[in-house]
């Protein structure tokens, strides 16, 4: 059966009610960008569809493909349009969109002028308080509102909303710094407006670790799929368990003398006679070719260690000291047993990019 990526819905479910916990105020968009980052956009979305109250994606496209597969719910664009033409598609869909840049403020006004009638969207400015990637400085938000406003095209409602740059280290001041920007913006709105703008705040650290960070609205996404997220707090003791596990297939064994080397390169010599697992999975499935001897793989039996290079299509185990290793015996490469975010930090990255990079060519396994 080869290599394939169990998804399990119950544990995505179970995960979403942990977040509902930890801020029981707020409502939920739930991150499904990057194809919900590898689990699969619509059956995740389908999969939370009664309970999330909203989802979030990057780009035009994924909204779409929610919209077209029939998810009714909210769906916030958070990197907002990119031309004239993606904001006419958005508004037909009815999507909740981001408004980060002037650019965008253009967008709106110049489809006034066109007199063409639109569904009127919900409108999130962005307010950078710290991050500098997306946003309008603390000083020019309240403008941006005012331009927005005054754009000639019918809102339904005009919200605000920022996003936390280190809300995963707890020990660090910056969130403090910028939520308080961010409560400076709210009073200027709220003189200006009469009344408190809804605030979208927290991802998942945000939603999880700081209470004062989490808003009217969360917008969680790691922690969806079962990663902790912050390494000062693990997966376990945060409640959440892991929705994907990538499992392959035994489909070599071999017997490799001392002082023989396994693979591209000769990375890897045998210190002793070894046993070495061939296993299906390889960097064209979504393994970091930077993986080092020494990884971990689960097998049944136990944890054995990556020999050598990956390849575009297979990686050898070390499994000398693990007890009848068979052909066509299933081990974990991450998830269940084998934390992701473990497998990261051998990798020298995060758990997010794993999950992200896990191939199409990978069959995806829906239970629960
Ligand atoms: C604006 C925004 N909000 C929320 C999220 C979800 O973050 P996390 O997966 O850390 O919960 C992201 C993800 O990168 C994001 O860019």
């Amino acid at each position: 059966m080869g290599i394939r990526a169990r998804i399990d819905l119950a544990a995505l479910r179970g995960n979403f009610a942990v977040l509902r916990r930890a801020a029981p105020g707020s409502h939920a968009f739930a991150v499904v960008k990057a194809d919900a980052y590898g689990h699969g956009a619509l059956r995740v979305a389908k999969s939370l569809s009664g309970v999330a109250d909203g989802f979030a994606v990057a780009r035009l496209g994924e909204a779409m493909e929610l919209r077209d597969g029939g998810i009714e719910r909210p769906i916030l664009l958070l990197e907002g349009v990119s031309g004239d033409d993606e904001l006419v598609v958005a508004l037909a869909a009815g999507l909740d969109l981001v408004v980060h840049e002037p650019g965008q403020i253009a967008m709106f006004r110049r489809l006034a002028a066109g007199g063409a009638h639109h569904p009127p969207p919900i409108v999130w400015l962005k307010a950078d308080t710290g991050m500098n990637r997306l946003g309008f400085r603390p000083e020019a938000v309240l403008e941006a509102r005012s331009q927005l406003l005054a754009c000639g095209v019918a809102l339904q409602d005009l919200r605000l909303m920022t996003h936390l740059a280190r809300a995963d280290e707890p020990g660090v001041d910056t969130t403090k710094a910028q939520l308080a920007r961010l409560t400076s913006i709210v009073t200027a709105w709220q003189h200006q407006a009469g009344s408190r703008p809804v605030v979208s705040i927290g991802n998942s650290a945000g939603a999880l670790l700081w209470p004062a960070g989490q808003g009217d609205w969360i917008r969680p996404g790691i922690a969806l799929y079962g990663v902790a997220p912050s390494a000062e707090r693990g997966s376990a003791e945060s409640g959440l368990t892991p929705v994907m596990t990538l499992s392959t297939e035994v489909i070599a064994l071999r017997e490799v003398p001392r002082g023989e080397t396994v693979g591209y390169g000769g990375a890897w010599q045998a210190a002793r006679d070894s046993k070495i697992a061939i296993l299906a999975a390889g960097y064209a499935d979504g393994l970091p070719r930077h993986l080092p001897s020494g990884a971990p793989v689960a097998f049944r039996t136990g944890r054995a260690p990556l020999a050598g290079r990956v390849s575009m299509d297979m990686i050898a185990v070390d499994v000398t000291d693990l007890p009848a290793v068979a052909v066509g015996e299933r081990a974990v490469l991450w998830g269940e047993g084998l934390p992701v975010e473990e497998v990261a930090g051998w990798a020298g990255t995060i758990a997010y990019e794993l999950l992200c990079a896990v191939a199409p060519r990978v069959p995806r396994e829906y239970v629960g």
